[in-house]
């Protein structure tokens, strides 16, 4: 039995196969609407979600398939102190698979421990999240056609950024990457993510505090929301929440063909003004989040279309 943890969970040729199955879902979408007619996907949702939650919902009854879960945990029998441990030993009775999110770190493998069914990672705080990484995959595949020689800047939290983290693992995979980290001193990527996955790999990367001075370098604009939810402290969250914000102007300084994604939401760090600009693949890129979920969907309960 196979579980989503961490994008490295996944191989890299795994991960061309589950892009080849969504990209085949999107241009056959009636050859899959049966394969998990006897599945139910069981959403664990300790953290607030709109498109993780929801594009797996429609994942699985996209493929046939069935969903119970809560999307609060206030909701659940967590607030009368049940483990999670507990909470999945009983929820493996109820359904097929388990998409977690929790905003502890590490919630989604203790999980998978106590689990007889897959458990997939659906954000775990300020750690991993996988299938955000699956679906900004298909995004770059789609929008760039390569995964090698790009220039990726990643702008905004890049301390807490779950998605920051799980998308430098998957990148420094592939050959010819450059990471471009901006961010404010007190929200550079840490070191677990940017020791292994950046510095032993001898993998090119520069630091800035300006977006404007290093936008014109980049194939890839990868934003990020300063998430109050992750602050021990308000005022330094209002402080540091906008401290960046692409607008029209900066785009003019950027490639004619780079990209901007975005996990979403957003607050302040885009302007909407940059929405009607066809670099612009925020939206899309949510999109693609549920063909990339129904190709993991079906990888993880071996069901073939
Ligand atoms: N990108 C993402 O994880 O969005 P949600 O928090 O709405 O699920």
């Amino acid at each position: 039995m196979r579980n989503l943890i961490n994008i490295l969970d996944l191989s890299v040729e795994e991960i061309a196969e589950l892009i080849s199955v969504a990209d085949d879902i999107i241009a056959n979408p009636a050859k899959y609407r049966h394969v998990c007619d006897d599945k139910i996907l069981a959403t664990l949702f300790f953290e607030p979600s709109t498109r993780t939650r929801l594009s797996f919902e429609s994942a699985m009854l996209n493929l046939g398939g069935k969903v119970l879960g809560f999307s609060d945990a206030n909701s659940s029998s967590s607030t009368k102190g049940e483990s999670v441990a507990d909470t999945v030993a009983v929820v493996s009775g109820y359904a097929d698979i388990i998409a977690m999110r929790h905003p502890k770190e590490g919630a989604p493998m203790v999980a998978a421990m106590h689990s007889t069914i897959p458990v997939i990672n659906a954000g775990d705080g300020g750690h991993y999240h996988p299938t955000q990484t699956l679906t900004d995959l298909l995004t770059i595949h789609h929008e760039k056609g390569r995964f090698d020689n790009l220039v990726i800047g990643l702008c905004g939290d890049l301390k807490f950024g779950r998605t920051v983290h799980s998308l430098i693992e998957a990148m420094s995979r592939y050959s010819g990457i450059r990471f471009v980290l901006i961010s404010p001193e007190e929200l550079k990527l840490p070191s677990f993510v940017k020791q292994e996955y950046i510095k032993d790999k001898n993998i090119d990367y520069v630091q800035s505090t300006s977006l404007e001075d290093v936008i014109g370098e980049l194939d890839i604009l990868y934003m990020t929301r300063v998430q109050r939810e992750r602050f021990f402290n308000e005022e330094d969250y209002l402080r540091l929440k906008d401290s960046y914000i692409l607008d029209k102007a900066k785009m003019e300084k950027a490639k004619a063909d780079m990209i901007v994604l975005h996990p979403l939401p957003r607050v302040n760090e885009i302007s909407t003004e940059v929405d009607d600009d066809p670099r612009a693949c925020y939206f899309r890129q949510a999109h693609y989040g549920k063909f990339i979920r129904m190709a993991l969907i079906m990888k993880l309960l071996e069901v073939k279309a």
